[in-house]
């Protein structure tokens, strides 16, 4: 096991959701894994007025996200991890200047014994990360003459490729990009990772993964609710910057990267850069066209309930064009993948919610069983990233009887099937790896700046472009009408169900 030094991790706006929901129940979980350092500090920062106590309450005690793991604890067990959480108030505003909090670190630092090793945590609205950073530097908290610090920034890590560039320019003024941890939380996942492992640790796939025998590559991320509480993000958001630029971009890379040399993070995210430049931006117009769909839900009835519209959302502007499906075809412009078309959607209101890669394999180049049906049936591999987490390879077998009819089997692998093996959620992962200093899972500022390289044209062609259509498609269905067009002679998507061995085709409206 790793060392993790002792420190303190510092959060900004640590009275919002995510610290709730996401990072001290995952602090939690490492606290009961006993994977948190002996001296250890947590420090919330926001502008509500508040006590420590009353933090402690809210984060730990009577936090809707810790009910039920709370409830079998004892509350001496319990108080051993509220003990060590602190609450700090910036007061009106997070860019007045930070000498009352960093007095607040120091004597927190010097009665916990956390070493002068820092992690700042921004969960604060993006405008706010480089005034922060500034802040910090302005008290000398982002030396490290004595002790490491490190920050943590939280996604959307800009709105275009611009102001992503602009917002890298602003940390590294006032720290170094490998003191800077840009978090996906896709990367965190189990299943995201092994599609490293399943990629460079088998060597029945490997020498497959390339445009000799991949027809084309299909990812499916999708979601069955709305944009629920989130509208007024969302509207100024949309499914391209929301998840596509990020969390798919991340996947996209792990599936066409090369292999790295060895598992060091750069060598890792070397890798991930060269895989992201070689996406074939698409710039003009016909291109855009005929590329990409995008598309907005309407209001519909599932399951016998009614659902909203998209814009008719809380916080959504009822003339909207933001769009809440989005579906792209592109290339990738190197040796390996010339030719390979791949497929990237995503979407919110879908029947199901589930993520998996699909590597569509050619049919064999010469046809023996020419009546069984194989032409039509590829070989797959699937990567199914959530729910049901697994892999599944269809594969052909002959049909009992006379003759050589050919059918699919399923070859598959379940992680469930690991029950003595506890899988951390992907918060609690990649705190844990920043607590340690890996960078590996965590997105590099080239990284980040390729992916929007890609997505920027889409989005002006979308926002700008001349016969640009917005499509409608009824909440709960996948997507509209035309999105197989997309497909080409293919024909369809896979449409998934909520089990990885599902028959595609799935639909639960009635
Ligand atoms: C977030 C997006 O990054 O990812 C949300 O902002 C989305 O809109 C969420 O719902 C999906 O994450 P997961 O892990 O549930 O697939």
């Amino acid at each position: 096991m790793k060392k993790t030094d002792n420190q303190m991790l510092i959060i900004f706006g640590a009275s919002g959701d995510l610290t709730a929901r996401k990072l001290v129940p995952a602090l939690f979980n490492l606290y009961v894994a006993r994977q948190l350092p002996d001296n250890f500090v947590v420090l919330g920062a926001s502008r509500s007025d508040m006590t420590d106590a009353e933090f402690r309450d809210k984060v730990v005690n009577k936090s809707p996200y810790l009910k039920t793991k709370l409830e079998d604890l004892k509350e001496n067990y319990i108080k051993g991890f509220t003990d060590r959480i602190f609450y700090e108030d910036l007061g009106s505003d997070y860019t007045a200047e930070y000498s009352g909090l960093a007095q607040r670190i120091e004597d927190l630092n010097a009665q916990n014994g956390t070493e002068n090793n820092y992690m700042f945590y921004f969960s604060t609205p993006p405008s706010l990360y480089e005034p922060i950073a500034k802040n910090l530097a302005d008290v000398g908290l982002n030396s490290q003459e004595k002790g490491w610090k490190r920050l943590i920034v939280e996604k959307p890590f800009g709105y275009s490729l611009d102001s992503a560039k602009d917002l890298n320019k602003g940390l590294q003024q006032y720290f170094q990009e490998p003191q800077i941890y840009r978090i996906d939380h896709y990367l965190g996942k189990e299943t995201v990772q092994n599609l490293l492992v399943t990629r460079f640790s088998n060597s029945i796939f490997e020498p497959l993964w390339n445009r000799n025998y991949i027809h084309h590559v299909e990812i499916t991320n999708a979601e069955s609710v709305g944009v629920e509480k989130r509208g007024g993000y969302y509207d100024k958001s949309g499914a391209l910057r929301d998840m596509f630029q990020n969390h798919l971009m991340q996947i996209v890379s792990l599936v066409v990267m090369e292999p790295p040399i060895g598992d060091q993070p750069e060598e890792i995210r070397n890798e991930k850069v060269k895989a992201l430049k070689s996406l074939r931006i698409m710039r003009d117009d016909k291109t855009l066209f005929d590329n990409t769909i995008r598309a907005q839900y309407v209001a519909s009835e599932i399951n016998g309930e009614k659902v909203k519209g998209y814009r008719e959302e809380d916080g959504v502007d009822s003339n909207s064009t933001t769009e809440t499906y989005a579906a792209v075809k592109f290339f990738v412009d190197n040796w390996r993948w010339h030719g390979v078309p791949f497929y990237v959607r995503t979407a919110k209101r879908m029947p199901t919610k589930v993520t998996e890669v699909i590597i569509h394999f050619k049919t064999p180049h010469h046809q023996i069983f020419k009546d069984s049906g194989v032409n039509s049936k590829d070989n797959k591999l699937i990567i199914r990233i959530q729910p049901d987490e697994g892999v599944l390879v269809k594969f052909g077998v002959k049909v009992p009887g006379q003759g050589f009819k050919v059918e699919r089997a399923n070859l598959d692998f379940y992680y469930s099937s690991l029950a003595q093996t506890y899988v951390m959620e992907a918060y609690e992962r990649l705190l844990l790896d920043a607590m340690q200093g890996d960078a590996t899972l965590y997105a590099r500022a080239d990284e980040v700046e390729a992916a929007w390289e890609f997505v920027d044209p889409i989005l002006d062609y979308w926002k700008n472009g001349k016969d640009i259509r917005m499509y409608g498609y009824a909440a709960g269905v996948w997507g509209p009408e035309n999105s197989d067009d997309l497909m080409d002679d293919l024909g369809y998507w896979r449409n998934p169900g909520e089990n990885l061995a599902d028959d595609p085709g799935y639909c639960v409206i009635c």
